[in-house]
């Protein structure tokens, strides 16, 4: 059986190293997984105003993520924290109210920096966030990349093996996770 995945990255830089660990999560996932990105560049700032008729730009990243069976994360932390573009999208995703996108869809998050710590703090707070939109995460392995000069080349290449094979056993947890999470919606009790 094969689920898609509804990538989110949370960078609008050009040189992301955040977008090739996506594209190097893209090539090292399980056959089983297919991994789409889901924009979230050109969202405006969500205002509740926008509820009482949600624009195009927000019902097309609804029914986005509505099309999708898991979600993953790749993000930078921002100032110890998610950057605002991703929690834009979020907030998008959640609402209008009772109708929040995220609901019992299963994720998963990562993130590159070339900081010691990676972006342990940020995924904290998106696991947070997450949990309030009702997500099942997966809770481990986790995944925290601390990004060196070459680690990942613009089509998702990764030149440290052991970072590579480590990411692909994460990919594959996150899999069975998934199998997991929609095989137990699916029982009716
Ligand atoms: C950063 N950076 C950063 N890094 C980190 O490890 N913890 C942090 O809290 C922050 N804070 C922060 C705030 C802002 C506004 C910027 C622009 C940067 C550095 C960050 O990890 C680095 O720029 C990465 O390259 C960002 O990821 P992308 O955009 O290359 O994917």
């Amino acid at each position: 059986m094969s689920y898609t995945v509804g990538v989110f990255v949370g960078s609008l830089a050009s040189d992301s190293i955040n977008r090739k660990l996506a594209r190097a999560l893209k090539k090292l996932a399980p056959p089983e997984l297919d991994l789409v990105e889901i924009p979230i560049a050109e969202l405006p700032l969500y205002s509740r105003d926008y509820d009482a008729d949600y624009p195009q730009a927000g019902r097309a990243f609804k029914d986005a993520v509505a099309a999708v069976d898991a979600l993953l994360f790749v993000t930078p932390e921002y100032n110890r924290s998610v950057p605002g573009v991703l929690k834009n999208a979020i907030d998008w995703g959640s609402r209008p109210w009772g109708t929040n996108s995220f609901a019992k869809k299963p994720s998963a998050v990562t993130g590159a920096s070339p900081g010691l710590i990676s972006t342990a703090v940020a995924q904290q707070h998106l696991r947070s966030i997450l949990s309030f939109v009702n997500s099942p995460e997966l809770a481990n392995p986790e995944c925290y990349i601390h990004f060196t000069d070459g680690l990942i080349d613009n089509d998702g290449n990764v030149s440290v093996p052991g970072t590579a094979e480590f990411l692909r056993s994460w990919l594959q947890e996150f899999h069975i996770f998934i199998v997991k999470v929609v095989g137990a919606q699916r029982i009716t009790i």
